[in-house]
């Protein structure tokens, strides 16, 4: 299995906290936000990890994680040039999945979850997991039907479908990367996510897991806040890096 770090995007939403860095490098902590899902793959198992990250901050990725020596790992960097939508990451990494199975972290978000055993039991397909929220309208949705099986997925949606948040934490099998070369990017420009699970969820090949411990995606000010509190209460003394 092969890890891939998205860490592009302008964050805008934290400005100027992200005026002169990328959000995924603010602090959380004790550690630069994105050492929190870099721990999640490593803690999993995964030895070989895409770092995806903005032109304009590559330099201080490369200064902070170097070639991933120091974690046990070894890192790949590619630059995404605009942030054009998740499943772009897929096409921006095809080479290095080289049809191998991949797990997809985004750099924004803190799982208190161990992924091991998922990640070592996946058998093909794909698997993503959500988490009860509060605010579901800021994420893509999860509707289920009576049998609790996942029915549709919908991004940020206007109308309300259910409490179920789809978390930044993915797995898929090779063929994800044909998937993602296939779709068209959405009313806001970008190549979803949303549309490559649906993709898998309509072959009747998408398993929806839930989340069990803690999850925040640290993109706003309030999460931000937040994540430093469960950083320093809940996952600083259980981190591996
Ligand atoms: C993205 C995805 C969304 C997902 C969220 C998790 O949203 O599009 O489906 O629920 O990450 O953090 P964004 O953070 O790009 O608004």
């Amino acid at each position: 299995m092969r890890g891939i770090i998205l860490s592009g995007g302008s964050g805008t939403r934290l400005r100027p906290l992200t005026k002169i860095t990328s959000k995924q490098l603010l602090p959380i902590y004790h550690r630069p936000m994105i050492y929190y899902p870099l721990n999640t793959l490593v803690k999993a198992g995964i030895k070989e990890i895409l770092i995806i990250v903005s032109p304009e901050r590559a330099g201080d990725y490369l200064n902070l994680l170097g070639s991933g020596k120091d974690f046990g790992v070894k890192f790949t960097y590619e630059i995404q040039d605009k942030p054009e939508g998740l499943a772009q990451a897929f096409i921006i990494g095809s080479n290095f999945i080289d049809n191998e199975d991949v797990a997809m972290i985004l750099g924004d978000n803190i799982f208190e979850d161990d992924f091991s055993e998922e990640i070592k039991n996946f058998r093909g397909g794909a698997k993503i997991f959500a988490k009860e929220v509060p605010d579901p309208e800021r994420f893509g949705v999860v509707k289920f039907d009576e049998q609790k099986r996942a029915e549709k997925i919908v991004e940020k949606p206007k109308e309300y479908l259910s409490n179920y948040a789809v978390t930044g934490m993915y797995i898929y099998d090779k063929r994800v990367v044909e998937v993602a070369k296939n779709l068209k990017p959405s009313d806001r420009g970008e190549l979803e996510i949303t549309d490559l699970n649906n993709w898998y969820l309509n072959h009747g090949e998408l398993e929806v897991a839930m989340v069990q411990g803690e999850w925040l995606d640290a993109g706003t000010f309030d999460s931000l806040l937040r994540a430093q509190q469960i950083a320093k209460e809940k996952l600083a003394d259980k981190m591996v890096i």
